[in-house]
């Protein structure tokens, strides 16, 4: 089985094709981030336009390189929300004119769905397992039973981790994307200096908030700042070291019960998964590392590439619906908002 994906949904344009043998054999994104940088953030007028300009040629060069003609595909998949919708429809329109040219099967993805699947193509991980996922827009705890089979069990009451990390880089007068520049920032600084709230710790659930440790950080800034309103070196660093510490703090903390929750549901799951962006971070993935051996779970955590927005992931998410012989139709709408808890699928 040979599926087509295709991601348009925030600042990557990608194309991928991959197979049910888990294969990938071609796998090609195009960052935005230039585009955007000058704004501070993703621009959605910028981020359509651009995806409109290069999604034909990456959807190309994918099946160049895959050496696979349209023909051999077996199907067709799309991110369909949730995301940008400018950027969204653009992916949905590409690929619901390739559908009807070539007769294949057009399957409707879930983007938080191509990341919570990820884990299936790069180490072949079985349901059910828990899922942390932390991404510039979203941050949620998922019991993944099975295709379209989702229990959120924690999701973010404010704003997104990778968006805690992007805000507070740029109150520290970071460059973006924050989260990579934060963590530079803070190889060499203590995480003891500064003493930071750890939101929600140690209360029950498994819900996320950022927003207290974002303005407690704003306030720091604002009182250490020299007259330039800039933070010295050796001040910023130690700042955003007690920053990463304070928010993986408290994203293992909320990751602890749900563990437990999980665990005492599916005794014989031994699986935890962490994805997306925010997983790239070194310090986060050593905390759950320990938090995992803790409970006699594996931590197992894509490649970096496959972690944050790609269309392997999409394309895999494709393979994985297509055997179910969940398809769609060409009628479906592009959709901003998708919660993974609505996406439907397997028995
Ligand atoms: O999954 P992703 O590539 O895109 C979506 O949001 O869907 O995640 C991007 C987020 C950004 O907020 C970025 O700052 C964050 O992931 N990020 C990191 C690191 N690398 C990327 N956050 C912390 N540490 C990092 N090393
Ligand atoms: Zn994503």
């Amino acid at each position: 089985m040979i599926v087509l994906g295709v991601e348009t949904s925030c600042d990557e344009t990608a194309a991928a094709v991959v197979t049910d043998a888990r294969e990938i054999r071609a796998n090609r994104v195009l960052s935005q981030l230039a585009e955007h940088a000058p704004y501070g953030g993703v621009v959605p007028e910028i981020a359509a336009r651009s995806h409109l300009d290069h999604i034909d040629r990456l959807v190309r060069e994918a099946l160049d390189e895959a050496q696979t003609p349209l023909d051999a595909l077996d199907g067709i998949a799309v991110t369909g929300g949730p995301g940008l919708i400018g950027g969204v429809i653009v992916g949905v329109v590409t690929t619901k004119t390739l559908a009807q040219v070539t007769g294949k099967p057009l399957i409707n993805v879930n983007h938080l769905e191509a990341h919570a699947l990820t884990c299936r193509l790069t180490d072949a991980v079985e349901f059910p397992y828990l899922l942390l996922l932390v991404t510039g827009g979203h941050s949620q705890l998922v019991a993944v039973e099975g295709v379209g089979r989702y229990r959120v069990m924690g999701t973010t009451i404010d704003d997104a981790a990778g968006e805690a990390f992007d805000k507070t880089a740029k109150m520290m007068g970071l460059a973006y994307p924050g989260g990579p520049a934060l963590e530079r920032c803070a190889r060499d600084g203590n995480a003891a200096r500064f003493d930071l709230p750890r939101p929600l710790a140690g209360r029950a659930g498994s819900d996320f908030s950022f927003s207290g440790l974002k303005t407690a950080v704003a306030q720091l800034v604002a009182k250490i700042s020299g007259a330039d309103g800039k933070l010295a070196p050796e001040d910023a660093a130690d700042v955003a070291a007690s920053f990463q510490a304070a928010l993986a703090d408290a994203v293992c903390d909320r990751t602890r019960n749900a563990l437990e929750t999980f665990a005492s549901v599916y005794p014989r799951a031994r699986t935890l998964v962490v994805s997306g962006g925010v997983a790239a971070n070194g310090h986060l993935r050593t905390r759950l590392g320990v938090l995992a051996e803790q409970y006699d779970f594996d931590l197992k955590a894509p490649p970096l590439a496959l972690c944050s927005d790609n269309a392997a992931m999409v394309a895999w998410a494709g393979v994985e619906r297509l055997r179910l012989g969940l398809t769609d139709g060409l009628d479906f709408r592009p959709r901003p908002r998708w919660p993974l808890g609505e996406v439907r699928g397997g028995a």
